[in-house]
């Protein structure tokens, strides 16, 4: 089969996510890394991508220069991806869609719900994929979880409760970090700190697992280093459309805790648990019954499961694997196949209008509001 042709924005050299799209592109063999502007600096962003492969004339020094240069190529790339500082996601994107490219963006898609919203109608308007890099929703025993879901064995859903809490930002003494800082400053971040970079994950996966859709919450924020202009902590309850009860936890500041991603879904007939730390394992208990323990690559899983585990039972996949599934479906799905569970400018706005309506919620000491993006009201 023909190779797609793959071009990013940002991911540079250094960059915390440009790996995980770079082996996630290139894993299963569908994409060629054929394009880029890697970069904030258009000459280290020229060079890095050369040393990486790319020919000299699509090693570009920025995203208007990129889009510029391949719009009407005869072999443009067949998919970007948008690896860069969140502020920048919404024009790029924007930008991509309308020239009739397939975008892959990263969280949060925009800044603003309105944006969010704007992204909704061209990326329908144009045809064209709008997926949004919610990459933990791709693990196998995620997928996994989500059929059982699907498939009744857990009966009705009744409650939802994740968390994703590390202690990366917890040290006082290294608030100024420039790496830390611009997480909390409104100039850079946006509304929202800690609720906006790992919450949206949690609250995409509630969703993504129950098959259900936040509706309202009420939200508590806090700001446990005093020099932090946005939340480094959040409490969110949450409604859902099908009646789910929904309770999130998200921080910055629970030293002691990693990665710390973890998700329980609670059925009138069964629960289940994943947790970032271990994805190979999904825990299942039916009501009355013991403990089971589902293990990426054992016979009998559901098929989207199945279709994307590639190593022997036991064998840890990881994260960046968990990236080149999204990518497989992109494939797939620009190939014509369509793909059912690759999260898309929907879910995007989504959070937007999650993140939006928590800190008003919040500042209003916790009213609950309506989050749902209009669009979707
Ligand atoms: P970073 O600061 O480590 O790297 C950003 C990269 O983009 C750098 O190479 C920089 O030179 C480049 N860049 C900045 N502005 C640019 C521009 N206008 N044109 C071209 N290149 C530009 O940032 P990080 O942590 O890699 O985050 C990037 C995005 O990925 C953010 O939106 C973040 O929320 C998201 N992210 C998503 C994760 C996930 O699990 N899905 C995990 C980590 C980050």
């Amino acid at each position: 089969m023909t190779k797609l042709k793959w071009g990013m924005i940002g991911g540079g050299e250094g960059s915390q996510i440009g790996p995980a799209h770079r082996l996630g592109a290139l894993a299963d063999g569908h994409f060629e890394f054929t394009a880029g502007a890697l970069d904030h600096r258009p000459d280290v962003g020229r060079e890095y991508a050369q040393r990486l492969g790319i020919a000299a004339d699509r090693a570009y020094g920025d995203w208007t220069e990129m889009l510029a240069g391949e719009k009407d190529r005869t072999d443009r790339i067949d998919l970007v991806t948008v690896a860069t500082p969140n502020a920048t996601h919404f024009e790029i994107t924007k930008s991509f869609l309308e020239a009739g490219f397939n975008v892959l963006c990263e969280k949060p898609m925009t800044m603003t719900v309105e944006e969010g919203e704007e992204i909704v109608k061209i990326a329908e308007k144009s045809g064209k994929i709008c997926a949004v890099n919610y990459c933990y929703s791709a693990y196998p025993m995620v997928r996994q979880a989500r059929a059982m879901v699907r498939a009744g064995e857990i009966g009705k859903v009744r409650l939802v409760v994740t968390n994703f809490s590390h202690g990366h930002h917890g040290d006082a003494t290294d608030a100024d970090n420039p790496r830390v800082r611009w997480r909390y400053d409104p100039a850079m971040a946006g509304v929202s700190g800690q609720f906006a970079d790992c919450g949206i994950h949690a609250l995409h996966m509630a969703s993504f697992i129950s098959g259900d859709e936040v509706e309202t919450l009420s939200a508590d924020f806090a700001s446990t280093i005093a020099s932090r202009e946005l939340e480094d902590d959040a409490m969110v309850n949450f409604r859902m459309q099908g009646g789910t009860v929904g309770r999130l936890w998200t921080s910055s500041v629970a030293i002691g805790r990693q990665h710390g991603f973890d998700i329980q879904v609670f059925g009138e007939t069964g629960g289940l648990r994943w947790a970032s730390e271990q994805p190979n394992q999904l825990v299942y208990t039916p009501v009355g019954g013991r403990t089971q323990i589902i293990e990426k690559g054992e016979s009998g899983l559901y098929e989207e499961a199945q279709r994307l585990s590639r190593v022997a039972i036991a064998h840890p996949e990881g994260f960046p694997l968990a990236v080149a599934n999204i990518y497989c479906d992109l494939a797939d799905a620009i190939r014509g196949e369509t793909r059912d569970g690759l999260p898309n400018a929907a879910d995007g706005v989504r959070s937007m209008a999650a993140v939006h309506t928590a800190v008003q919620s919040a500042k209003a000491g916790g009213a609950w509001l309506d989050a749902r993006p209009s669009i979707f009201r």
